[in-house]
C-alpha cells in the first residue's frame, strides 16, 4: 500500500470514508500543485528495494537495511535537500539535517505521557518528530504541514521505515475539515509566530482535541517582564513570516484568551548554533547567518535573538 493509501485507509478508520477521500483529495491535489513534484516522484522510484524497519538510536531516527550502496543511495537523497529536520540515517547515510530535533524532544519528553494516544502534529515538517511521539507510546501520529518538499521527505522516509501509523497531510491546519478532530494531544511546534491570526490558531488547536486533551505549544517569545510582544515591521532573524513575538505572561494570556486552561511553561532556551546549522545536507543560510557578528544576543536585524518556550495546556473537560 503507498502513503497516500495507507493514510486513507487510516482516517477511513477513524473518521469515516467520505473524510478519509476529501482529506485525500485534497493532499493529491496540493503535492501536484509543486513544480518539483514528478521529479521528487521519479527520484524516489529510483530508491533501492531493502528491508524495512525503523528504530531511535540516540534522537537519530534509523531506518531500512544498511545494504544498499552509500554513494549512489547519498545521491538519490540529495534530490530532497534541503533537509531540514532529524537527525535521520536511511539505509546507509548519514543526513546531518540543519536541526538537531532531537534537543528539542528532549526539552519535553518527560513533561509529556503519549502512551496510547492519538496525537495530531500541526507544522510537523517531514515528520520526524512522529516517530519520536511513537517511540514514546502514541497510538497513531497525523501530521500536516502545506510545504510539499517535506511531504516529499517523508515519503522518502517512509521507503525505509516500511508502514508505519506515522501519517502526514500535505495542508495547512486551516484546510483540514473541522469533523478531523477527537485528539488526545496536539502539538504546535514553530507555528504560532508563522501565523497573523494566532489566536484563530490557538482556537483551532483546542477545538482539534477530546474534551481534556492537552497541548504542547512550542513558539518563539521575547525575554522579559510584562505583558508585551515583538512586531517586527520587516524580517526576524532572516525570515520574512515571522508576525509576533510574545512575552511569557503574553503568550500565557494568549493561551488563558483561546480558552486553553493548566497552562505552564516547561521550557525556555536560546537556540543556539549546536541545535540549528548549516550542513552538507541544508547548505543554506542558518542561524549563525541571521545573527549579528558584533552584538551576541541580537539578530542582524537589532532584535532579540530566537529564544523558545514549550508550553503545556488543556482543553477543558
Ligand atoms: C519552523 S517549522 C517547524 C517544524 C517542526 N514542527 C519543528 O518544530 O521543528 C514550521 C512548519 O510549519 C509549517 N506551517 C506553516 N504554516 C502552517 C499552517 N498554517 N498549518 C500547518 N503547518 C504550517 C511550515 O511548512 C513548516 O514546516
Amino acid at each position: 500500500m503507498n502513503v497516500s493509501d495507507h493514510l486513507r485507509a487510516t482516517l477511513a478508520d477513524e473518521y469515516g470514508q467520505s473524510l478519509a477521500d476529501a482529506v485525500t483529495e485534497h493532499h493529491r491535489a496540493w503535492l501536484a500543485r509543486h513544480g518539483d513534484w514528478s521529479t521528487w516522484q521519479q527520484a524516489r522510484a529510483q530508491l533501492p528495494r531493502l528491508d524495512t524497519a525503523w528504530r531511535l538510536q540516540d534522537g537519530r531516527l534509523v531506518a531500512g537495511a544498511e545494504s544498499a550502496s552509500p554513494g549512489d543511495l547519498a545521491e538519490l537523497l540529495r534530490a530532497f535537500i534541503p533537509w531540514r529536520k532529524g537527525p535521520l540515517r536511511l539505509g546507509s547515510v548519514d543526513i546531518d539535517t540543519e536541526w538537531r530535533s532531537d534537543l528539542k524532544w528532549q526539552r519535553l519528553v518527560s513533561q509529556v505521557d503519549l502512551a496510547g494516544e492519538r496525537v495530531l502534529d500541526v507544522g510537523a515538517g517531514n515528520a520526524y518528530f512522529g516517530w519520536c511521539m511513537l517511540a514514546a507510546g502514541a497510538r497513531c501520529v497525523i501530521g500536516c504541514d502545506p510545504t510539499q518538499l517535506f511531504v516529499a521527505q517523508h515519503e522518502v522516509i517512509r521507503h525505509f521505515t516500511g508502514p508505519a501509523p506515522n501519517h502526514l497531510i500535505a495542508a495547512r491546519l486551516e484546510d483540514l475539515p473541522p469533523a478531523l478532530d477527537g485528539f488526545d494531544r496536539v502539538f504546535s511546534m514553530g507555528v504560532l509566530y508563522h501565523r497573523r491570526d494566532h489566536l484563530d490558531h490557538l482556537v483551532d488547536l483546542k477545538n482539534r482535541l477530546r474534551p481534556g486533551g492537552g497541548l504542547v505549544l512550542e513558539t518563539l517569545i521575547i525575554d522579559g517582564p510584562g505583558d508585551r510582544v515583538l512586531v517586527p515591521d520587516d524580517r526576524y532573524a532572516n525570515m520574512r513570516n515571522v508576525h509576533a513575538l510574545p512575552t511569557l505572561t503574553c503568550l500565557e494570556r494568549w493561551l488563558a484568551q483561546a480558552g486553553w486552561t493548566s497552562i505552564q511553561c516547561i521550557d525556555c532556551t536560546p537556540t543556539t548554533e549546536v541545535e540549528q546549522r548549516r550542513t552538507e545536507w541544508m547548505p543554506f543560510h542558518s542561524l549563525a547567518e541571521a545573527l549579528d557578528p558584533d552584538q551576541p544576543g541580537r539578530t542582524r536585524e537589532g532584535h532579540p535573538a530566537p529564544l523558545r518556550a514549550i508550553m503545556l495546556a488543556q482543553k477543558p473537560v
